[in-house]
């Protein structure tokens, strides 16, 4: 599968273009993978429509392919065929490339009762811990051991289904006990479960595979173990952080976007932030227009919390959007410890934050100048494309392969909609 080398490639952005026009959302990343990892409990073929086309994706691709899975990869069609696997280890080197693959765990294990992996370890948002995921595979049956860096989990009797209360309602978790749980033996309930979109995602894909999952969507997921998964065609839902960037590249830019293939209610909790800023925002049936207003205006506080809460992973967008606005925002990040390192590359740009702790402070300022920035994370990374998009000048962004984990061709994107922005090797 062909993968882009991004990692000396450089975004060159000429800033003070309008954004105008009309952008199609990409099928969302954070979907696309649980899904991926589905497909291991499947014997059968697969194919998953409005794939986004991303290192991540790819990575996961090579997971398949590692497990004995076939992969065929055809613009936004991913096709997998997934009749035998020969392998139940992810190596070492794909578990670093992409810390989510974790989400594997509980579908090799579902499907082949054994599993091994490297520990993810930290990452650039900070410590990751998969404490919740290995205690509820424990209740399932699962024995884990864990030497030199590698978790070897077996299950000789096969998995079972148990109650399981999460302490917080992790998504990586939630995803994970429910690939287990698909192929176990009996019902398995997850009290304090993840609520976000993609959960729901991954349970409606799973179902059509001939899961029996209820309650996706809600704090308590029931399900039920059946005997064996058979193929289906899906397609990944909208990605709801790739429609905020672009709603907030046109709101920074005093610009007017229409999104596409956009789903409002996944953002309800960041649409009134762009209403607050002063733009109009109309939803309506797929789509999402928005317009901006000059100057925008500050929001009060924002808060980051599990969905249906304001989303950490829109945190940086937004904030490169407030970085113009009129007065002065708080953010407060309560997801992850360490999501601030684009606060530094902002500040390079002109804009008037101070970060410590869990909270920012964003004092609006009139002017952004472009600067030489570096991506320090894939959400980080956007936030400076976007505030590059409103400064003086031109910014030179590096380190895009992190932004390429979640963006696919983001220059082509945000030229489509009128800003200058071109890819360059370094
Ligand atoms: C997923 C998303 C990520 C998003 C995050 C929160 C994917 C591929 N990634 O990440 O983009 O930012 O949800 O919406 O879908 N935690 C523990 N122990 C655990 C698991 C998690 O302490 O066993 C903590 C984490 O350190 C973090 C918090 O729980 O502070 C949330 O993590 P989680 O919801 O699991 O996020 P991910 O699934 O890793």
């Amino acid at each position: 599968m062909k993968r882009r080398e991004s990692f000396m490639q450089r975004l060159v952005i000429e800033g003070e273009k309008r954004i105008s026009g009309e952008i199609e959302v990409q099928g969302a990343k954070n979907s696309a993978l649980p899904l991926l990892a589905g497909c291991v409990l499947v014997k059968g073929e697969i194919v998953l429509h409005n794939c986004p086309r991303l290192s991540d994706v790819f990575a996961a691709c090579r997971i398949l392919t590692c497990l004995g899975c076939r992969c065929r990869s055809q613009g936004n069609t991913v096709t997998v065929k997934s009749y035998e696997l020969t392998g139940s280890s992810v190596p070492d080197e794909l578990m670093r490339e992409m810390r989510s693959s974790i989400v594997f765990l509980g579908a090799v294990l579902g499907r082949t009762g054994e599993c091994s992996l490297s520990f993810p370890g930290g990452c650039e948002l900070g410590p990751r811990p998969i404490d919740m995921h290995i205690s509820a595979l424990k209740q399932m049956g699962v024995s884990i051991k864990e030497e030199h860096g590698v978790l070897s989990c077996s299950c000789a009797r096969g998995l079972r289904g148990a109650k399981i209360s999460l302490s917080f309602p992790s998504v990586g978790a939630t995803e994970n006990i429910m690939l287990a749980a698909c192929l176990a033996k009996g019902d398995t309930v997850i009290y304090n479960a993840a609520r976000e979109p993609e959960i729901s995602d991954l349970a409606n894909f799973l179902n059509a595979c001939g899961a029996r999952i209820s309650g996706h969507g809600s704090s308590t997921v029931y399900i039920t173990g059946v005997k064996s998964l058979h193929g289906c065609e899906y397609s990944v839902m909208p990605d709801r952080i790739a429609a905020c960037t672009m709603l907030a590249a046109a709101a920074v830019t005093n610009g007017e976007i229409s999104l596409k293939n956009a789903r409002s209610q996944d953002i309800d909790s960041v649409i009134p932030v762009f209403d607050q800023m002063g733009c109009t925002v109309y939803p309506y049936d797929d789509r999402i227009y928005l317009c901006g207003k000059k100057p925008l205006r500050a929001v009060k506080t924002i808060r980051t919390m599990p969905y249906p809460g304001f989303p950490t992973d829109a945190q940086a967008i937004i904030m490169a959007a407030l970085t113009k606005a009129q007065g002065t925002s708080v953010i407060v990040e309560n997801i992850f410890e360490n999501r601030y390192r684009h606060v530094d590359e902002l500040v390079r740009m002109g804009a008037d934050i101070k970060a410590e702790g869990k909270v920012a402070v964003v004092e609006g300022v009139k002017r952004l100048y472009g600067a030489s920035v570096r991506a320090t994370d894939l959400r980080g990374g956007a936030a400076l494309a976007v505030a590059a998009l409103a400064a003086e000048g031109q910014t030179v962004l590096t380190n895009v392969k992190l932004i390429d984990r979640g963006y696919e061709e983001i220059e082509k994107q945000l030229s489509l909609a009128g800003a200058s922005v071109r890819r360059e090797n370094s």
